[in-house]
């Protein structure tokens, strides 16, 4: 555990997540020593964790995800008509949606989310828990003859792709799929991206947005992206985050995926994101 002043960063696993302490985020803007040693450790724990944000408003969640960049307008997720800045993600039937598998958010734009601000509203009786996996570990983890070949490599992303698979499991988006497709045409990241801040590299391909390997044959891209998508499941990578009502986690989608666990089917579940808009994966 680290002591910094009244604020405590305890982490949850050696590769990822860190429970922040002694910080209410709705006043720490204010404060730039606060905001600094959030800064140092959001690049060392990639996703932080923050209990009991009871006081929170809607505005203060906002303002604290804006010190990190401009907000993100996602496309096609439903918004707090009071505050459109705020998506509300309100679920009963979580299976299939797409947040029930392994993604970076919004990868299939060219200057996707640099992260996102999640706050617990209504939460399942039991389950409704979130994982995310550390991309620099499960990119350390590789061979290095395989680190070189997907350095070289860049993949295709569609961001119209897990709406459309999110449409079939019944999900009903404020928009056309249509007018997603038209506005987000296919993009290509580099499959290894390096982080703006840390310099680390980490895999940046994932199930929900990739659609192929541009260098690679058809039948080569599946494989190699099965391999990859895969590979980064390992536990080694993970931590998971049992919500209670309020809690907020702040991640960093340059440098993580995560997963939201679908097995709550049946009872409500409502978080609160605010996203921050991200600049082009390198
Ligand atoms: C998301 O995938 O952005 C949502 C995560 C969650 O609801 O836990």
């Amino acid at each position: 555990m680290t002591s910094l002043s009244r604020i405590e960063i305890v982490p949850l696993t050696t590769n990822i997540g860190a429970e922040i302490r002694g910080v209410a985020i709705g006043d720490a803007v204010d404060d730039p020593s606060i905001m600094a040693t959030l800064e140092q450790a959001f690049a060392d724990h990639l996703v932080l964790f923050f209990r009991d944000q009871r006081t929170l408003s809607p505005d203060e969640h906002v303002r604290f995800a804006s010190y990190f960049g401009p907000i993100e307008e996602h496309g096609y997720t439903t918004t707090d008509p009071a505050n459109p800045d705020v998506t509300v993600i309100d679920v009963t039937n979580p299976v299939g949606l797409g947040t029930d598998a392994w993604h970076s958010d919004s990868s299939g734009k060219e200057t996707p989310a640099l992260g996102a601000v999640l706050r617990a509203v209504q939460l399942p009786p039991v389950g409704g828990d979130t994982c995310w996996a550390s991309m620099y570990a499960a990119y350390e983890a590789l061979s290095p003859h395989m680190q070189r070949f997907v350095d070289q490599l860049t993949a295709e992303h569609d961001f119209a792709r897990p709406l459309e698979n999110a449409m079939r499991a019944g999900y009903q988006p404020p928009t056309t799929l249509a007018e997603v497709r038209a506005k987000n045409p296919p993009v290509q990241h580099p499959v290894a991206r390096t982080h703006p801040v840390t310099g680390r590299k980490g895999i940046y391909v994932n199930g929900n947005y990739t659609t192929r390997i541009c260098q690679l044959h058809e039948a080569e891209s599946n494989d190699v992206l099965a391999i990859l998508f895969n590979h980064i499941q390992r536990p080694e990578f993970q931590v998971r985050f049992r919500w209670e009502t309020d809690s907020v986690a702040f991640w960093d989608n340059r440098c993580t995926q995560h997963y939201a666990v679908a097995d709550y089917t049946g009872h409500r579940r409502v978080m609160r994101r605010v996203s921050i808009r991200g600049d082009r994966p390198h």
